[in-house]
């Protein structure tokens, strides 16, 4: 089934959460029930995600809050440009496995205000029919990511996520939903059912 016009999701929160398994797990059941669907992951694959890769692995010695900034925001114009807009226009549920909230959030932590960074990509990127945050006690997500990577990266600090996560925690709106990820992975995955159906009218 495709859609009249598009539905997007986005799925939020700290590093360790769970949200590209969420994620996984209903573009699955979509796809069970013929709705057509697409995961499109941030940072992209393309040539702004790749220097962003580089700087995961490699730390930030050397780049400027200010340009780490701009190379998220130049990998989700492209992105827009490229997937996310063409997906929407073509009536497709499009799930999100991070978007402009994490800017707002990873990128406020470093001193930026997050409700400027978040009406900036609001000049430009469709804006989500619902924003699921997923959140945890950064403790356990720091486990998980210990215990998936075996280290982690320059991003995963502990201040530094305890930051992003009170930031995560700030937004608000009717659109915005958070979800306990402290929970077996089939109870995360039926707490974002609930919080989507009325966008499905009941159905999922
Ligand atoms: P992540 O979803 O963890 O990617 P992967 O599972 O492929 O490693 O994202 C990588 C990191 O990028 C994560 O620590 C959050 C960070 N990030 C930002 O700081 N700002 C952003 O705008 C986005 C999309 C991600």
């Amino acid at each position: 089934m495709i859609l009249s016009s598009g539905i997007l999701i986005a799925f939020e929160g700290i590093d360790g959460t769970g949200k590209s398994t969420q994620c996984r797990m209903l573009s699955e059941l979509l796809t069970k029930m013929k709705i057509s669907n697409i995961v499109i992951a941030e940072p992209t694959k393309g040539k702004w995600g790749m220097k962003i890769r580089k700087l995961l692995l490699e730390g930030r010695k050397g780049i400027s809050p200010e340009e780490e900034l701009e190379w998220f925001i130049n990998d989700r114009k492209e992105d827009v440009e490229i997937n996310i807009q063409p997906a929407l226009n073509a009536g497709k549920v499009v799930l999100m496995d991070r978007y402009y909230f994490s800017t707002a959030s990873y990128q406020g932590a470093l001193g930026f205000d997050p409700q400027k960074i978040k009406a900036d990509n609001e000049k430009f990127a469709p804006q989500p029919d619902r924003v699921l945050i997923f959140h945890n006690p950064p403790e356990k997500s720091l486990e998980r990511i210990e215990s998936a990577r075996g280290g982690r990266s320059a991003f995963e600090k502990s201040d530094y996520l305890i930051n992003v996560q009170k930031i995560f925690k700030s937004f608000t709106g009717s659109k915005i939903r958070f979800i306990s990820s402290n929970v077996t992975l089939e109870e995360v995955h039926e707490q974002v059912l609930f919080e989507i159906q009325d966008l499905f009218d009941g159905k999922l």
